[in-house]
């Protein structure tokens, strides 16, 4: 299978026929060889080829909540994005943090995927439950509730295995008692980002902070834990509370003021954020209404980070390391994912970087057909998804077959 176009390649954008093989790239060069032909020709104005996206933060739901959301739907939803590996989420109904449920978790993943994925282990109760989860999972959850729900022992125990194993520990940074009586000030979660940044560091174990809403909070980060990493969600960097006031615009942690929003944004500008994540969190628009929290976002956040492109605050090579290369590298999957090379993966994203239109939710992918950025004007829309050199998204249709996504824990 040969790629034709304008490719991300070594940190330049430069015309090139990429060769992949059995999934993986094997050739990368100027020329064809005598014989050989173009299977998908992107040599277009404004067409670029990137490595394809890595949305770390989603919630594919499933389980007894596939109402909302499944493996299919959620990757699907990912595919249109141009999101080549999905990270899931373990606060599922059943929760994901028993063995047994890693093990269900992933058949029905394997089953259902289009894209690539990892799971992430929620904390266990009991320790029974801990030895081994790495084999299937990719990272480790901590919620505010688990802090609440188990003792400090337990808790650094279990993060002295993940220490102890090189898997990466993402942190939602709010604090817990707080949380639980529905506190949703910027003080919290500032208070147990430093609680985290110090206790982590202390303890030497790897940390990243999610969905940093406000720079106040990444300054801490940056003084207390230089090692450790953070990212933030489109939302999070485009809109205050006043633009999405409730119950619509419900989310934890909240969308904060004008002032924290603009100088999230600041940091991202200037590399202080290490990636973007969606947080793709599906509900009906019933539960939305009633004040659920959280929204749908694999298939807004490269149209969002474009537009960020287009106005001059990004640049492509901003995007490629925020939304592919830094995720890669920090979870682990660099050596397959995250750059256009040889011996990487084929995993390819074909955006066109000058499509003007209107986000219209009705078309998602996603069973959450509605969004924060609903009517938003932008520039920049995912043309094609290849999946370790197969297309699963195609000019608005989904190519791919259902199950072909792995756990990228097996690929590696
Ligand atoms: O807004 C949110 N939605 N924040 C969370 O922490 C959970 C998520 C969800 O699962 O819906
Ligand atoms: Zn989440």
């Amino acid at each position: 299978m040969i790629i034709y176009g304008k490719a991300f390649i070594d940190g330049g954008i430069l015309e090139a026929y990429i060769t992949i093989e059995d999934g993986v790239i094997t050739r990368i060069s100027k020329t064809l060889d005598h014989g050989e032909k173009v299977d998908h020709d992107y040599m277009r104005c404004g067409h670029l080829i990137l490595p394809g996206f890595i949305d770390i933060h989603t919630h594919m739901r499933d389980f007894e909540e596939s109402y909302k959301e499944d493996f299919s739907t959620g990757t699907m939803a990912a595919a249109a994005g141009g999101v080549t590996v999905i990270f899931d989420m373990p606060n599922t109904r059943p929760r994901n943090n028993t063995l047994a449920a890693l093990e269900w978790r992933d058949d029905v993943a394997n089953s259902k995927a289009y894209v690539d994925y990892g799971i992430i282990y929620g904390v266990p109760r009991d320790l029974d439950n801990l030895f081994g989860y790495e084999e299937r999972a990719v990272a480790m959850k901590v919620y505010p509730d688990d802090f609440v729900e188990n003792s400090l022992d337990h808790m650094s125990d279990v993060l002295i295995y993940n220490y102890a194993k090189g898997v990466p520990t993402i942190y939602h940074a709010e604090e817990p008692r707080g949380y639980r009586e529905g506190r949703d000030d910027l003080s919290l979660e500032v208070e147990w980002t430093r609680y985290v940044a110090e206790y982590t560091s202390q303890i030497g174990v790897q940390s990243h902070i999610t969905h940093v809403t406000c720079c106040s909070v990444v300054d801490e980060v940056r003084e207390l834990n230089p090692g450790a990493t953070i990212d933030v969600t489109p939302h999070h960097i485009m809109l205050s509370r006043e633009d999405l006031p409730p119950p619509y615009g419900n989310v934890r942690p909240p969308l904060r003021s004008r002032e924290c929003v603009d100088c999230l944004l600041r940091d991202l500008v200037y590399g202080r954020v290490d990636m973007v994540a969606t947080d793709h969190a599906p509900h009906t628009w019933e539960e939305k209404m009633e004040g659920a929290n959280g929204f749908p976002g694999l298939e807004t956040a490269f149209p969002i980070l474009s537009t960020l492109r287009y106005k001059g605050f990004i640049s492509v090579s901003d995007i490629v390391r925020l939304y592919s290369y830094r995720p890669a590298e920090r979870f682990g999957l660099i050596d397959r994912y995250g750059a256009i090379r040889e011996g990487r993966y084929g995993s390819l994203v074909v955006v066109d970087l000058n499509r003007e239109y209107r986000i219209d939710p009705s078309k998602f992918f996603s069973k959450a057909r509605h969004s924060p950025f609903k009517d938003m004007e932008v520039r920049g829309a995912v043309v094609a998804t290849f999946v370790r050199g197969e297309p699963v998204y195609l000019e608005g249709e989904i190519v791919g077959g259902k199950g072909y996504g792995e756990n990228v824990r097996r690929l590696l």
